[in-house]
């Protein structure tokens, strides 16, 4: 929630919801449908699939299940490794903590903060299976070397895509460049679904077909046809009557992989969902507006570095980051704190995941990816961005950040 104390408050107050999203709920209240599993979840996924080129595009409470289910179709076992990114939110890597495999933990781009190829590259054993990797704050990972790299050694690749919505890579959309994409509608994400809601775009038949199956409540298994009912002296309903489980009567489940959940998401998130991927564009063109304006403001501060931006590659601009020179002499955190008591709130995105507490549990420590420690206790800093912020407030925290770097500097 929005902290009024500030004059830019890390988070916005309200959302982006507008008429026309309040106009798709009331339509889809009104309508007497039902209101899961129906109309406007299809209709929102094949437009999600035909903006981002998926094959397959298929709704979910959030992007943590589509973490979970794109790692349970990996089906990871005993002996399997998996790369992944560490400049990451927890729940890109979570799931994994839930499977036998052994985790390596890959450092990054100095300027992206994405995976770096030649640190993936040079973690790859013969036992590797697959790389989970984000595309932090919105700007794809150099994903033609890394796909190149990852199919020499068919490893798979889980793209976190949470932030990447209306991001390019070169003509394509993140989430359709490895095997699996990712995606949160979560309040504050470049689209929001009501507040929570994810996506998982796929390119694979069988995987679309299994996780249909699994989010809702269907288990993966395999299936026999009986001749006679399990439940001798009961008799099987008529076949003109509904009745819930009818296969009870005449299939046996041989094989169970998977006993299904439920993660649908409601046809009033998807009916939104759909208002918003309209006004996608609009509302990163003003994402874009704002990180063009700090880049401007900020690039040539000295003690200042700011992202680069690479030809061919559009960010989502879902964070905006810089970076204070090691040579400045600048304390970061006093720089931080000096910036949060002159009314710019700040929020330092993402903590190195493999020192979090459950993965040190499992032998992770300090200086096991140098570029991304070094970064994050000394280096990034994180200023708000979103499309309702006004030109008014980035100009004044390129002047708020001007004075604090000249205060500190002396
Ligand atoms: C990089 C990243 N991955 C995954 C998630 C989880 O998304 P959700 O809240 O939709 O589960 C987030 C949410 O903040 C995120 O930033």
């Amino acid at each position: 929630m929005a902290d009024n104390r500030y004059t830019v408050p890390y988070l916005p107050a309200g959302s982006t919801f507008g008429p026309a999203e309040i106009d798709a709920v009331t339509r889809v209240l009104q309508s007497g449908d039902k209101l899961s599993c129906g109309p406007e979840r299809d209709a929102f996924e094949a437009e999600f699939a035909a903006y981002t080129g998926a094959r397959h595009a298929l709704t979910l409470t959030n992007c943590t299940i589509a973490l979970e289910f794109a790692t349970y179709l990996l089906n990871l076992q005993p002996g399997d490794e998996v790369i992944a990114a560490t400049q990451t939110y927890q729940a890109n890597v979570t799931p994994l903590l839930g499977t036998p495999a052994r985790v390596r933990f890959c450092d990054v781009d100095p300027e992206t903060l994405n995976i770096s190829p030649d640190s993936f590259a040079s973690l790859i054993t013969d036992r590797t299976r697959a790389l989970y990797l984000v595309h932090h704050g919105g700007t794809p990972a150099d994903m033609d070397p890394i796909m190149k790299i990852a199919s020499e050694s068919s490893i798979s690749v889980v793209e976190d895509c949470a932030h990447a919505l209306g991001a390019c890579y070169h003509g394509r959309s993140p989430g359709t460049l490895g095997h699996f994409g990712c995606w949160s509608f979560q309040s504050y994400k470049n689209i929001s679904t009501l507040g929570e809601g994810g996506m998982l775009t796929v390119a694979d038949d069988r995987h679309a077909e299994v996780i249909r199956r699994i989010r809702a409540i269907e288990p993966d298994a395999d299936f026999e046809r009986r001749t006679e009912p399990p439940f001798p002296g009961l008799l099987p309903p008529a076949d003109d009557v509904e009745r819930h489980a009818k296969n009870a009567y005449d299939e046996d489940c041989t094989v169970m992989r998977h006993p299904g959940t439920n993660s649908t998401l409601s046809e009033p998130a998807a009916a939104v969902g759909r208002v918003q991927l309209r006004r996608l564009g609009a509302l990163v063109a003003r994402r874009r507006e704002i990180a063009d304006r700090l880049d401007s403001g900020l690039g040539s501060v000295a003690g200042i570095r700011v992202q680069p931006r690479r030809p061919g590659i559009d960010s989502g601009h879902h964070l905006y980051t810089f970076f204070l020179d090691a040579t400045a002499g600048i304390d970061r955190d006093l720089f931080i704190a000096r910036l949060d008591s002159l009314g710019i709130q700040i929020q330092l995105r993402y903590f190195p995941v493999h020192l979090l507490p459950e993965w040190r549990h499992r032998g992770h420590h300090l200086g096991e990816c140098p570029i991304a420690e070094r970064i994050w206790f000394r280096e990034q800093v994180n200023l708000p961005i979103y499309p309702q912020m006004n030109d008014w407030q980035v100009d004044f925290m390129i002047e708020t950040v001007h004075k604090t770097i000249r205060e500190l500097s002396r």
